[in-house]
């Protein structure tokens, strides 16, 4: 069987102005359910692009992706929102909650933008606050949490809709050392009960050794 996702030979350019920016040069991989990537590199290299393309949020200039036996960039841009929606979640640097929702309204914003909150994805947002450790705070506001605490609510609405794929862009790299060694914990165990391809990029060495592969962009 094909794997869930395969990404073969991923170039990308950006052009500005006269000059081109030559970033990914052929990159490939492969990986199914229940593995773990950490993508690291230095600066600049590319990681957070190879992560927008196989998020679907960025094109490749040539290269493939295959993402659960479909090529996402065939789909039309309403298809293709869908797909992401249903198919992937995103975990940001910053925890991007928005700040006049209470932290259960957050987790159930992708319910909302599919145009879907029902009471079992309601029943499925507590449950995830509760894996998350937060079942206490579902009516606090992001105002009222600390870092860590913002950053489990944000882990837990990029699970809301049971998606195939975690895509987290430095996912610790705003928390102190204990706080990023229990985010990286969390999203581990996570993955365990949910079986979900999990992709993390991180500057941090703990981070990337606890992930079973590593691709290092140079
Ligand atoms: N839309 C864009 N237009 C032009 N250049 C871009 C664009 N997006 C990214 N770049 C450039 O591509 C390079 C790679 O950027 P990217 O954000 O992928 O790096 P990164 O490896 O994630 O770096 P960091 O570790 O600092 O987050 C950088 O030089 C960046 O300036
Ligand atoms: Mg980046």
């Amino acid at each position: 069987m094909q794997p869930d996702l395969v990404v073969s030979n991923i170039c990308k350019t950006f052009s500005s102005g006269r000059s081109d920016l030559q970033i990914l040069r052929g990159v490939s991989l492969s990986l199914s359910s229940g593995d773990s990537l950490a993508i690291t590199g230095p600066s600049g290299v590319g990681k957070s692009t190879l992560l927008q393309i196989i998020g679907t949020l960025d094109q490749p200039t040539s290269g493939t992706v295959s993402l659960f036996g479909e090529d996402p960039f065939a789909l039309d841009a309403q298809s293709q929102a869908i797909f992401r929606n249903q198919k992937i979640g995103f975990v940001f640097q910053d925890h991007h909650l928005m700040p006049a929702l209470t932290a259960i309204q957050n987790v159930l914003l992708p319910a909302l933008a599919a145009g879907t909150s029902t009471a079992e994805q309601y029943a499925r947002a507590k449950e995830l606050l509760e894996a998350v450790g937060l079942s206490g705070r579902a009516d606090h506001l992001p105002g009222e949490l600390s870092g860590g605490e913002k950053q489990r609510i944000a882990i837990a609405r990029a699970l809301l809709l049971k998606p195939k794929l975690i895509l987290a862009d430095e996912p610790t790299g705003n928390l102190d050392p204990v706080s990023a060694k229990s985010i990286t914990e969390l999203l581990l165990s996570l993955q365990k009960q949910e079986n979900f391809l999990l992709i993390v990029v991180t500057h941090s060495l703990e981070v990337a050794s606890a992930m079973g592969q590593r691709l290092m962009l140079a």
